[in-house]
């Protein structure tokens, strides 16, 4: 409802050529939403019109055009596909009867078809024509289906053409938003593909399989039968048949592609059960399974992928009310470098790899899914317990399209290493923030190796590899300190001639070389240097994923900074490449012990004890900075509410991480009121002036752009333990990718925090 009180109809008369259920629910939806302007219809059958009228759809109706058109500021051509060319042809000499500035559009479900017929009848696409398509529907036809929800929370797609008037488009855009839906641009062939694809190519099978199934003799009989998947995989075959063959006509070739694509996938899946190959069938039914699942979560919205989520429905904001405690034990999500390694290796290795405590973040199921669209059969998450029934070192196989890994960074260079080695080409793409991030770092040495790798401009995302490049050990002196370059070298490592040796400038996490060693994989290492031969195999081992360190630091840190905490996070690895949040707090002063000790999987975990006692700020160490390069945002915070300076250096890295995290925190503790200094490689922090009461308030509250970046959302929310004000946080919807349930763990702890769409629809906390 909100939404279409902010976008009001200012069409003087709304004419709306023919008047079926498309046209009849865009009238009714403009009623709904409070357009009190003439609506007239045109439909060649007097009968809808009559109904159309007593139904109070339209107020004035005709079967001819010349009767209605007269004023008429926005006409809606509502015909069938095939009806486009005799409609416009009969528009065209009556224009000049409508308003000077006039637009048209139209609602078909073809786009390239009514784009050819426009051209035909006018000699060009006017630029007050924008062409559109509601992406709703029903089986059922006719006025007497008109329903001013149909188009709520769906999407039209407009195709405009380059020179369509932009003032145009924004009144056809106003016209579906009063009806709540949510507007999208696309072009006319890609339109046509998408549509071929996820509404054609069904509505066919659908006609195909019922019209099959009752040819049969004894058709009562199974339909008597036929309930739960028949009834679900056939509801649209009872749609209106004209309508459908024009749609058949009009997308001919976009239709057949799809076709031939579908009939390749029921013939694999026919050898499947033909030949009784259960983890073939697998494959394919968990990949299309944990598909619909994502479908059916960006659907609901019970979860979402963040760009979907944005583009949609705006951003999600965190408003956190200040004050607060951090009290009481928890067990935050698992590891995400971990969890995306243990698929990598899994789908790798030879046998089935069981995995605990996966993280079901969004980073990690991207992964995760990439690998299913390679054809690897992983059952899971549930619970963090996934199941992954490796292929071995050669048994990839290519996927339909190019990989998708969302935000991502960890992915994206992990797999162009391994993706190196395949014998197939592949194409990497992310989401707008991991297209920003620099992938030269990759890509240049894996050239060396042999690798072939296109990248757009300045070395960033997609990136493309060919397959089948015989690789060849090298020796990397790697210019950063870079846990994911190693790792990608040492992957595409597994399948080069050789050895591949990588120095470290400074130690960076080792989970890559950890997790090869358990997989029976020799990785040696000399001081600073790192190095395996080519051309082995890895067998499958258990992995138990440890409790995130990175995650964990925000209660870390949120306990550090909060007077009357006491706070256990249990089973958090504490692998000593990752501990720098550990060491940097423990100089600052935190009352911080470990307990409970030991070893999972190759991995060294502890429980964690914080309690508050108040802070001091310090030189960080430089050699910490690889150690707690995640957890910066987060120590920021802490150095805002010690007594005295913190100053780092050498940490340049942090601004090429999700954000330019150095920059976003630097403005964000601004914001606060928080007295910094920025530096090319770090930030001076200005905490409490000694003598200063520890225990007030350390700074005010604010408006913080998070950009995206999880890390600088959650660490603005434990910001707000010591504000004097409340702190409201913008794009906060990554959070999902390395943390999914921060705000209910943070509310457990005992911060007040609620989630909301950035155009203001609140939930409370
Ligand atoms: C990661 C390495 C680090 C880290 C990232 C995860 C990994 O990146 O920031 O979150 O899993 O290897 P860099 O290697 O770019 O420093």
């Amino acid at each position: 409802m909100l939404r279409r009180a902010t976008h009001p109809v200012a069409e003087s008369r709304i004419l709306i050529v023919g008047l079926g259920l498309i046209g009849g629910s865009l009238a009714a939806g403009l009623r709904a939403a409070g357009y009190v302007g003439p609506i007239a219809g045109c439909d060649p059958d007097p009968d809808e019109i009559a109904l159309g009228i007593e139904m109070g759809v339209i107020d004035e109706g005709d079967t001819r055009l010349e009767a209605v058109i007269d004023s008429a500021s926005m006409i809606v051509l509502a015909v069938p596909v095939l009806a486009m060319e005799s409609v416009m042809g009969e528009l065209s000499p009556l224009l000049p009867r409508a308003t000077a500035d006039v637009v048209i559009t139209d609602v078909g479900s073809t786009k390239a078809a009514i784009r050819d017929v426009a051209r035909k009848v006018f000699g060009r696409v006017p630029a007050n024509l924008v062409l559109g398509h509601p992406i709703a529907g029903s089986e059922k036809s006719g006025v007497a289906a008109a329903n001013p929800e149909l188009y709520a929370r769906h999407k039209v797609i407009i195709t405009p053409e380059p020179d369509t008037d932009p003032v145009a488009m924004a009144r056809v855009r106003a016209i579906w938003q009063a009806c709540d839906a949510d507007v999208l641009e696309m072009d006319v062939a890609r339109h046509d593909e998408v549509l071929a694809r996820t509404s054609h190519l069904p509505h066919l099978l659908a006609f195909s399989l019922v019209d099959t199934l009752a040819r049969q003799d004894e058709r009562l009989e199974i339909f008597r039968y036929a309930a739960g998947g028949f009834r679900d995989f056939t509801r649209i075959a009872g749609s209106d048949p004209v309508m459908w063959r024009d749609i058949f006509v009009a997308n001919r070739d976009a239709v057949l592609a799809s076709l031939d694509d579908f009939e390749n996938g029921v013939a694999r899946l026919r050898q499947a059960v033909e030949s009784g190959d259960a983890d073939a069938m697998l494959a394919i039914f968990s990949r299309a399974s944990h598909a619909r699942h994502y479908f059916e979560s960006l659907l609901n919205q019970t979860s979402y992928q963040a760009e979907y989520h944005m583009q949609q429905h705006g951003k999600l904001r965190y408003r956190v009310t200040p004050g607060g405690g951090v009290n009481g034990r928890i067990r935050v999500p698992g590891d995400k470098s971990i969890s995306h390694r243990s698929i990598m290796l899994g789908a790798l290795a030879e046998g089935v790899t069981e995995v605990k405590g996966f993280l079901e973040g969004e980073d990690s199921l991207a992964t995760l899914q990439a690998f299913r669209e390679m054809g690897v059969a992983i059952e899971g998450p549930h619970q963090g317990r996934v199941t992954i029934h490796g292929v071995g070192m050669h048994g990839l196989k290519a996927p339909s399209g190019p990989l998708y890994v969302g935000n991502a960074g960890t992915a994206m260079r992990l797999f162009s290493g391994l993706l190196a080695g395949q014998a197939f080409d592949t194409e990497l793409t992310g989401d707008t923030s991991l297209t920003k991030r620099p992938m030269g770092r990759v890509a240049d040495p894996l050239r060396t190796m042999g690798a072939e790798i296109e990248t757009a401009e300045g070395g960033r995302p997609p990136l493309r590899i060919k397959g089948d490049r015989a690789l060849t050990g090298i020796t990397y002196d790697m210019p950063m300190a870079s846990a994911q370059v190693k790792s990608c070298l040492l992957l595409a490592g597994l399948y080069a001639k050789g050895e591949t040796r990588v120095r470290e400038p400074a130690p960076t996490r080792d989970h890559t070389e950890r997790m090869l060693t358990g997989f029976g994989y020799d990785v040696q290492r000399d001081g600073d240097t790192c190095w395996l031969t080519g051309g082995g195999k890895l067998t499958a081992a258990p992995i138990d994923v440890p409790s995130d360190i990175s995650s964990a630091t925000f209660f870390l840190v949120a306990a550090a900074i909060t007077p009357g905490s006491d706070l256990v996070l249990e089973h958090v690895g504490i692998n000593p490449t990752r501990v720098g949040v550990i060491n940097i707090l423990k100089l600052m002063g935190a009352d911080l012990t470990l307990s409970n000790e030991h070893e999972v999987g190759g991995e060294p975990v502890a429980d964690l004890h914080i309690r508050y006692t108040p802070l001091k700020g310090i030189d960080i160490p430089v050699d910490q900075v690889p150690l707690a390069i995640d957890e910066f945002p987060a120590l920021f915070v802490a150095a805002a509410n010690a007594e005295g300076t913190t100053r780092l250096r050498g940490a340049e890295e942090l601004r090429v991480k999700e954000s330019d995290r150095l920059q976003a925190m630097a403005d964000g503790l601004g914001e606060l009121g928080v007295e910094n200094t920025l530096f090319e490689d770090g930030i001076d922090i200005v905490g409490r002036r000694p003598g200063e009461a520890a225990e007030g308030p350390s700074y005010g509250g604010g408006h913080i752009d998070s950009l995206g970046d999880h890390r600088i959302a959650m660490a603005f929310a434990i910001a707000a333990l010591r504000a004097s004000g409340e702190i409201v946080i913008d794009d906060c919807a990554n959070v999902a990718t390395s943390f999914p349930g921060f705000i209910d763990l943070a509310r457990k702890v005992g911060l007040s925090l609620a989630e909301e769409a950035e155009d203001g629809d609140g939930e409370g906390a």
